[in-house]
């Protein structure tokens, strides 16, 4: 099909003035287009006039645009009830409600009124383009293009190519993305495509652990911080997304992939919403947000001024060291009582780090007092605070961090996208301090996938055994 290619001149329609339909048209008119937004209400058209001004007048104040740009750049957009206003347009983005009924009356009429090579795109995150785009009059005009939120902050756009698709489009869709300054990955159209549902077990894993006992939510919230580098706990994140969207997204995808156990939505999370503890939207989530007052993680003190890390270094790189009657072990899946009963001796397993040096903290599950002792006396000597957790297969960190590298790698089996799209799509869409695959590079594929194993066998749950792709890794990194 010769299509024409997409420049400053064209016109591109954003239907929705939500929060995603604003936020994209701030990014198209900023990227030099002129943009029609076309809302059916009128208080959401001038709710989403206020949401682009106040994005621009944002770059304004950081020094990233001129007044005058802005004066422009506003000009540019136009805001529209009437779907004729559409009539020019070259590339037209859905950002409607999450309903595909709804979605496809509005797409009919799209292509009442659009140039027969113009291209229908939806925002979509949970429906498939192909169904969407199915019993249209050119089902190959149509794809996805998945924004996240903030739109004109977050990097990610995932490209989605329907069954239908014109399988020229993804690569021209992602030349336009980078275009816009984007970072655009493809994706195959599968429930959740990359980001929805490769990050599922974040949330998951921080409720089980929460559910389990291993420590309190602000504890393990801080832990994410501060061990792994990611900028919002699992918590602490739920709370600002709220719990009954990120619930909702959760048995979604678990209910699209019938059931699969590696998606499986936490109960203790369901609970929170039944109660109406929706996040900081209903004032009270995990946290009550009723004050400025968040609880402290709860954590032991250094003894002492020493500040050596040499030991700690040493347990993170030979995997294990002895100190003090204890044998220590760096996080490998095993529960610390699993570590004794193999050691035949106290021992203490230390949960993943990132960077032993910029840690506040060491996080660590001891088998018995003396193996605790041990403990604490590795994080005084080591300058840190010491979170202590109750014993469990792999900790939480790290557990965490293997069961995204087996959501990452059954992603890449079932062809949903390649494993460098994978890591870019986390850090960009979500924020990841690193991708899950690359890091399991890093530690060595065979390596999570044993500790997988161990948690798999202690655990009883086949939720966590790893798939084909990772085993295949693990057998080449040996
Ligand atoms: P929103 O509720 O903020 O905005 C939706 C807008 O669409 C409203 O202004 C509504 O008046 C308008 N609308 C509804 N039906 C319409 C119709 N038939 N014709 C014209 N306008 C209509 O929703 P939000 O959050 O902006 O989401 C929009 C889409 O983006 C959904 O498909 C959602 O799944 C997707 N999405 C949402 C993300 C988020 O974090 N909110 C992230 C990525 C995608």
């Amino acid at each position: 099909m010769g299509r024409k290619l997409l420049n400053r001149e064209s016109i591109v329609a954003v239907c929705g003035a939500g929060a995603m339909g604003a936020g994209i048209a701030q990014v198209a008119a900023l990227a030099g287009h002129r943009v029609i937004i076309l809302d059916q209400a009128e208080d959401a058209l001038s709710r989403g006039r206020d949401t682009v001004a106040k994005g621009l007048s944002a770059l304004v104040k950081r020094g990233k645009l001129e007044d005058a740009e802005a004066v422009e750049i506003a000009a540019r957009c136009e805001w529209s009830l009437d779907i004729e206003a559409l009539a020019g347009a070259d590339l037209v983005i859905e950002a409607i409600v999450e309903n595909a009924e709804i979605k496809r009356v509005l797409f009919q009429r799209i292509e009442d009124v659009v140039a027969a090579d113009a291209i229908i795109a939806t925002n979509t995150s949970s429906l498939a383009v192909t169904a969407l785009a199915a019993g249209r009059k050119n089902p190959s005009r149509y794809m996805g293009l998945h924004f996240f939120n903030p739109a004109p902050v977050m990097k990610l756009v995932e490209v989605i190519s329907g069954a239908e698709t014109d399988p020229t489009l993804a690569a021209y869709a992602l030349d336009l993305m980078t275009s816009w300054g984007k970072t655009a990955v493809m994706a195959r159209d599968v429930p959740g495509f990359i980001v929805n549902r490769v990050a599922r077990p974040y949330y998951g894993e921080g409720w089980r652990a929460l559910e389990e006992g291993a420590a309190d939510a602000a504890t393990l919230d801080f832990l994410y911080r501060d061990l792994a580098g990611f900028r919002m706990g699992p918590f602490e994140l739920g709370d600002l997304i709220g719990h009954d969207i990120n619930t909702a997204a959760a048995k979604s995808i678990f209910d699209a992939y019938s059931g699969r156990t590696r998606f499986t939505p936490s109960l203790m999370q369901g609970g929170l919403v039944a109660a109406g503890r929706l996040g900081r939207k209903s004032g009270r989530g995990v946290y009550s947000y009723s004050d400025e007052s968040k609880p402290a993680p709860n954590l032991i003190a250094p003894q002492g001024a020493v500040c050596d890390i040499s030991l700690l270094k040493t347990i993170i790189g030979k995997g294990e060291a002895d100190f003090e009657g204890a044998r220590f072990f760096y996080a490998d899946g095993r529960s610390a009582s699993r570590a004794a009963a193999d050691a035949k001796r106290p021992a203490v397993i230390v949960d993943y780090m990132r960077d032993p040096a910029a840690a506040t903290a060491i996080a660590f599950a001891a088998s018995d007092e003396t193996a605790d002792a041990a403990a604490l006396a590795l994080a005084s000597q080591s300058g840190k605070s010491a979170a202590r957790l109750n014993d469990r297969a792999g900790l939480v960190v790290f557990r965490t961090l293997a069961q995204l590298v087996n959501c990452a790698s059954d992603a890449v089996r079932d062809q949903v996208a390649s494993p460098e799209a994978i890591d870019i799509a986390l850090i960009n869409g979500v924020n990841y301090p690193f991708g899950p695959l690359d890091w399991a590079r890093r530690e060595n594929f065979a390596r999570i996938a044993s500790a997988l194993d161990f948690i798999s066998d202690e655990t009883g749950d086949a939720m966590y055994r790893p798939g084909e792709w990772l085993r295949a890794a693990a057998r080449k990194a040996l």
